[in-house]
């Protein structure tokens, strides 16, 4: 089957290519290069030989988008402009790439005879709701702009699916970790950031008391929820949480990397940061019940596995 992925050169992106190209697949991936990676694509292009094609482009470069998603008959929309302060610090670009660049991707997608558009959705759009889960019915209600962004694209999936027949699916990702996440952007995640101080024997830096907490993901699992929804009957026009109902407080991640490293440093705290949400954990239900989803890896295993590629890598 033939796939197109937008953001295939980022970290999720290029996970999903890899997997579909290692089952036989064709894939193109579409990237601008604005947060992925050539090393990514170097490894998809070892891989897929020519079962993969590259395009550089923006997903808000509609008529280059009409091109690169020519016979595509699922589309995985990575793309994205991750990270909520940078979203505090320059809300319009966010919303340029993750509000826009979705609907671009939806409006071609349905004029090019896409069957189905999977979207990274975020659990930054439930906000700060109250209770241990963060369910479906919930009333979304963000608290950054980049929640606002990414919960736009969400609504645009729905509505395209109601209006125009195209098959949509959105994903909310809860704090998503692995091999291949970068840790030296300034906008990087916590896990990857705090790995590579504490590899370096430096104390990694908590936003706040530390005891904010979240559902952290392992890439597997989400490979393997995306590649369930590309078919699953019932989700179309669907939202669901991508997670494992897991709860690890940045503290709680502080003393695992110690126990996995053999060390024993100590965090330093900084003062707390804007549209920065408490607790964040799924109810993963929903996705059981609609794509037979269930994790396959566990937090600490999947600890284990990013801090053995971050050692063996030369980005720390
Ligand atoms: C949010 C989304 C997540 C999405 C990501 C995209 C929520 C709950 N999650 O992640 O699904 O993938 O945006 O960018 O909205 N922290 C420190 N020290 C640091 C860095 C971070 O204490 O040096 C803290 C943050 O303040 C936060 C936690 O670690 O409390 C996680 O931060 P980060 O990895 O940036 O992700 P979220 O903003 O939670």
């Amino acid at each position: 089957m033939h796939y197109a992925i937008t953001g295939g050169a980022g970290f999720i992106g290029s996970h999903i290519a890899h997997r579909l190209l290692t089952e036989g697949h064709t894939v193109a991936v579409i990237d601008n290069l604005l947060t992925g990676q050539r090393s990514n694509l170097d490894v998809l292009a070892a891989v897929g030989g020519d079962r993969f094609a590259f395009h550089e482009v923006s997903i808000t470069d509609a008529d280059a988008l009409k091109a690169a998603f020519k016979g595509a008959e699922v589309v995985y929309h990575q793309a994205a402009l991750p990270s909520v302060p940078r979203s505090v610090a320059d809300p319009l670009e966010t919303h340029h790439h993750c509000a826009t660049g979705t609907l671009t991707v939806l409006d071609v997608a349905r004029q090019t005879g896409v069957r189905r558009v999977v979207y990274a959705g975020s659990s930054s759009a439930y906000g700060d709701q109250p209770g241990d889960f963060k369910r479906e019915d919930m009333t979304p209600r963000p608290i950054s702009p980049y929640g606002v962004a990414k919960l736009t694209g969400e609504m645009y999936c729905r509505v395209f699916t109601e209006t125009y027949g195209l098959e949509t699916v959105t994903l909310r990702y809860f704090n998503v970790f692995g091999p291949r996440q970068d840790p030296n952007s300034p906008y990087a995640a916590v896990i990857p950031l705090f790995i590579r101080a504490m590899l370096r024997g430096e104390s990694p830096t908590l936003n706040g008391d530390g005891t904010q907490s979240r559902d952290f993901t392992y890439i597997d699992n989400v490979v393997h929820g995306n590649l369930l929804a590309a078919s699953a009957p019932e989700a179309s026009g669907q939202v669901m949480n991508l997670a494992t109902g897991g709860r690890i407080s940045l503290l709680d991640l502080v003393d695992k990397l110690n126990a996995l490293l053999g060390t024993d440093i100590p965090p330093q705290f900084g003062p707390p940061r804007s549209g920065d949400i408490q607790h964040s954990r799924a109810a993963i239900d929903r996705a059981r019940d609609l794509l037979d989803f269930s994790p396959i890896v566990s937090f600490d295993d999947g600890l284990a596995r990013t801090v053995a590629w971050l050692r063996a890598g030369d980005g720390v």
